[in-house]
């Protein structure tokens, strides 16, 4: 039996095989335990040798067994140190970093020039009520401005705003009948609309909003060649055209001579030398009652810019859709202007 666990123990290819052997041989149904039912067999003078032996035997194995969990235990860490090996040889793994959208980038320049002019940021939801998306910005049910703009109905009364215009509700609604207001509000919006080049369902926005004493054109004015500067360069010109909006009177369509060509006529500009770039107005006196000012005490300007419109223009993307399949080679072309 000695000869046998000695044999069995130096063939243990690992720490469990050895474990098998330990309860087969000195476990308490083990093989040397068995030799102790032979004991009462034996003469009297005989048993204590017997019981000698037998211990002997159990020490034996248990310390052939010791020696063996050594010596595996030692080639299994060695096998794994030999596994885990690091070469720090070998090239590290490049971290490359995070950029911000285009979007962002034009918002956040945005956002600082108004901070820079005493604006107040804020911020609205996404799904509104009707009331805010139209009732309040002098748009009633039945009137045709609503097929201006093709709107995503979440149930009867909510939408998902298809204009900026519809925090600017709230935001007089709160104020009233304080003055001044000054806030620029920058936001998702949602229409519905087949997306091609330059159509997109989701796009973004900024509302502009100035409610005080004497506000009049002029001001609008000043502020939007101030942003059309900023944005597109110091020798910039704007210029206003008539246009409609249901919550402004009168309503504005804004131009600004093309940043390519410097107003002399181009591609970008379809040789007009010109390029709109946003929408504007005077608060419409309905507005304003609603939210419960008095138009006869006070009077504003409100614009909505186009975000996508404002990026294309500066970089000079052909497609707005680059600005939603998040292909990182697009996107990473803006990190230099962070
Ligand atoms: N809400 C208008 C639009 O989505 C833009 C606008 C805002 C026009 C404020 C005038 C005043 O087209």
């Amino acid at each position: 039996l000695r000869k046998e666990a000695a044999e069995r123990i130096a063939q243990a290819q690992d720490l469990s095989d050895l474990n098998q052997l330990r309860v087969q041989y000195l476990g308490k149904k083990g093989k040397v335990q068995d030799l102790m039912k032979n004991m009462k067999n034996l003469s009297k003078e005989e048993k204590p040798q017997f019981g000698k032996d037998v211990n002997a035997l159990k020490q034996h194995v248990a310390s052939r067994i010791e020696e063996k969990r050594e010596e595996l235990a030692e080639s299994e860490m060695n096998m794994r140190i030999e596994r885990e090996k690091i070469d720090i040889t070998l090239p590290g793994r490049r971290q490359t970093a995070g950029n911000l959208h285009p979007l962002h980038i034009v918002t956040q320049e945005l956002e600082d020039l108004f901070i820079g002019l005493g604006y107040q940021v804020i911020e609205g939801n996404d799904i509104v009520d009707d009331e805010y998306c139209f009732e309040r910005a002098n748009i009633p049910k039945d009137h045709p401005a609503r097929a201006m703009q093709d709107s995503l109905y979440i149930d009867e009364n909510n939408l998902l705003r298809t204009h900026t215009t519809a925090i600017q509700m709230k935001v007089l609604e709160q104020a009233a009948p304080n003055l001044p207001i000054k806030v620029v509000c920058p936001g998702k919006v949602y229409r519905r609309d087949d997306d091609d080049a330059t159509h997109s369902h989701q796009f973004m926005q900024m509302e502009g909003l100035v409610v005080d004493r004497h506000i009049t054109l002029a001001d609008l004015k000043g502020t939007l060649e101030f942003l059309a500067r900023k944005m597109f360069g110091q020798d910039r010109q704007i210029r206003f055209r008539p246009s409609y909006f249901p919550f402004t009177e009168p309503s504005v369509e804004v131009d600004v001579t093309c940043h390519i060509c410097n107003g002399k006529g181009c591609p970008t500009c379809k040789g007009t030398g010109w390029i709109e770039i946003l929408g504007a107005g005077e608060v419409h006196p309905n507005v304003l009652r609603m939210a419960g000012y008095d138009p006869e005490k006070c009077s504003g300007f409100a614009f909505g810019v186009g975000i996508e419109r404002i990026a294309m223009l500066k970089y000079g993307v052909d497609d707005i859709r680059h600005f939603y399949t998040n292909d990182k080679r697009f996107e990473e072309t803006f990190k230099r202007f962070e």
